[in-house]
C-alpha cells in the first residue's frame, strides 16, 4: 500500500482535504498521513471544520502559527522537509493557493518525492498576490496536476505545462453536496436574527482590501451604503486579519451598523447561504459556494481565478455598490443555464484518488 502525506493549514484546505480523506478511507486506498502546519489557529478558523466535516485529527501537527509571509512560509518548509525524511512517503498532496501549500511542495520536490496539487491551473490579477505567486510556484513543481475545469488546464498548457493534467471537478462541490443534507438554513437565520431574502453575506481577508486603510474604508462605505439603500441586513463574518486592521485602522466605527460575527464554520456558513439575497466577498472558495447555492456575488476583487462565472454573467468583480447590488439583484439569468457542472459532477474526490492509484 501507498503512502501519502497530505499537507493542509489554513480554512479552505481543511475543506479541500475533507473530501479527499474521506474518498481515501472509503476505498481503503493508502496509508494517509494528515498533516496540519498550524497557518490557521484559532477554534473557529481550524478544529471547528474538522468536527464538522468528520475529519481525522491530524497525525502531525506542525505548529507555525502566523507571521511575515518569509518567515511562515520558511518555517512550514523547514518542519516538513524534516517530517518527510522520517515519513518517507510516495507521494504529497498539497491543497489550493496558500504559504503552506508552496512551502509543502517546495520541501517533497528538492527531495524528489512526487507533488499532486489540489486546484491547479487557477491564475488571476494581481500577479503579485501571494496567493498567485504560492499557485503559480506550486503548478510549476508539481507532477499530478488535478484541476477544477478545462479552463484551468489551459492555463496550465499556456505555461507549458501539459504532463500530468488532470480535469477532475471541484473538490469543493463534492462536499457541498454531500453536506447539503445537513444544513439547516431556517435555524441558522433564527439563531443570527435573519430574515430570509433579506441580507447579504459579506467576507473580506485578502491583502489588498483589508491592509490598507483608504481600500478597507472604500469597501465598508460600500457596504453602509448598500444596507441604506437597499434595506438589506449585511452580515460580515470577521476574519481575523480585517478584524486586526480595523481596530489598527481605527475603522470600527463603519462596522456599527452592520452585523459582525466571528468567523463561521462551514455549515453554518452553507445554512445561512441557501436563503441569503447575495453574497459579497474576495474569498476564492466562497465565491464558488454562492454559485453552488445558487446565489450570486460581488467579487471584491481585480480579477477571479474563477473566470467562468464572472465571464457567464453570473458573479460580477466590483466594490460593494448599491446602485450594483440593485442592478445584479434585478437582472435575472437562467439559473438552470449557469449550473450546469462547469466544475464537474460531484466526483472530484474520487477521480484524484483513482487517478493517484493508477500512477
Ligand atoms: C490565508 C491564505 C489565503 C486563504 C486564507 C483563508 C496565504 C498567503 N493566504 O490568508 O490564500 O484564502 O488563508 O482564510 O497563505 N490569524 C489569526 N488566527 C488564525 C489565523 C490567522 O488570528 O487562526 C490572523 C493573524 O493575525 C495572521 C492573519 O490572521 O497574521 C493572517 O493569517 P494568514 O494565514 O497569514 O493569512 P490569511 O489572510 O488567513
Amino acid at each position: 500500500m501507498k503512502k501519502v502525506v497530505s499537507l493542509v493549514g489554513a480554512r479552505p484546505q481543511f475543506i479541500k482535504e475533507a473530501v479527499i480523506g474521506a474518498e481515501v478511507r472509503r476505498q481503503n486506498a493508502w496509508n494517509h498521513i494528515l498533516v496540519h502546519s498550524g497557518q490557521h489557529y484559532d477554534a473557529n478558523m481550524s478544529d471547528i471544520f474538522f468536527t464538522e466535516l468528520d475529519m481525522k485529527q491530524p497525525d502531525y501537527f506542525l505548529g507555525v502559527g502566523s507571521g511575515l509571509h518569509g518567515r511562515q512560509t520558511a518555517e512550514v518548509l523547514t518542519k516538513f522537509e524534516e517530517l518527510l525524511l522520517n515519513e518517507k512517503p510516495d507521494l504529497v498532496l498539497v491543497y489550493g493557493d496558500t504559504n503552506t501549500t508552496v512551502a509543502g511542495a517546495l520541501a517533497a520536490s528538492k527531495l524528489k518525492i512526487p507533488v499532486a496539487h489540489v486546484e491547479a491551473g487557477i491564475r488571476q490579477n494581481p500577479k503579485d498576490m501571494p496567493e498567485e505567486i504560492n499557485r503559480v510556484l506550486t503548478d510549476h513543481i508539481s507532477k499530478y496536476l488535478f484541476c477544477c475545469s478545462d479552463l484551468a488546464a489551459k492555463n496550465l498548457e499556456r505555461e507549458g505545462i501539459t504532463e500530468g493534467v488532470f480535469v477532475v471537478g471541484d473538490v469543493m462541490y463534492d462536499l457541498y453536496l454531500k453536506m447539503k443534507p445537513r444544513f439547516t438554513p431556517k435555524e441558522t437565520r433564527e439563531q443570527y436574527g435573519l430574515e430570509e431574502g433579506r441580507y447579504i453575506i459579506a467576507t473580506l481577508h485578502r491583502d489588498f482590501n483589508v491592509d490598507y486603510p483608504d481600500s478597507l474604508r472604500n469597501i465598508l462605505e460600500g457596504l453602509v451604503q448598500v444596507k441604506k439603500e437597499t434595506g438589506l441586513e449585511i452580515l460580515l463574518p470577521l476574519h481575523p486579519r480585517t478584524r486586526k486592521r480595523l481596530s489598527e485602522f481605527r475603522l470600527q466605527r463603519l462596522i456599527e451598523n452592520l452585523k459582525t460575527t466571528e468567523p463561521i464554520g462551514y455549515l453554518d456558513l452553507m445554512s445561512l447561504t441557501q436563503g441569503c439575497a447575495a453574497v459579497v466577498t474576495d474569498s476564492g472558495g466562497y465565491q464558488k459556494e454562492a454559485y453552488y447555492a445558487g446565489k450570486r456575488a460581488v467579487v471584491v476583487m481585480p480579477d477571479t481565478g474563477w473566470r467562468e462565472l464572472t465571464k457567464a454573467g453570473w458573479n460580477r468583480l466590483s466594490i460593494p455598490e448599491s446602485k450594483f447590488i440593485k442592478n445584479m439583484l434585478a437582472d435575472s439569468l437562467d439559473t438552470n443555464k449557469y449550473l450546469k457542472n462547469i466544475f464537474g459532477n460531484g466526483d472530484a474526490g474520487e477521480n484524484i484518488v483513482e487517478a493517484i492509484l493508477k500512477r
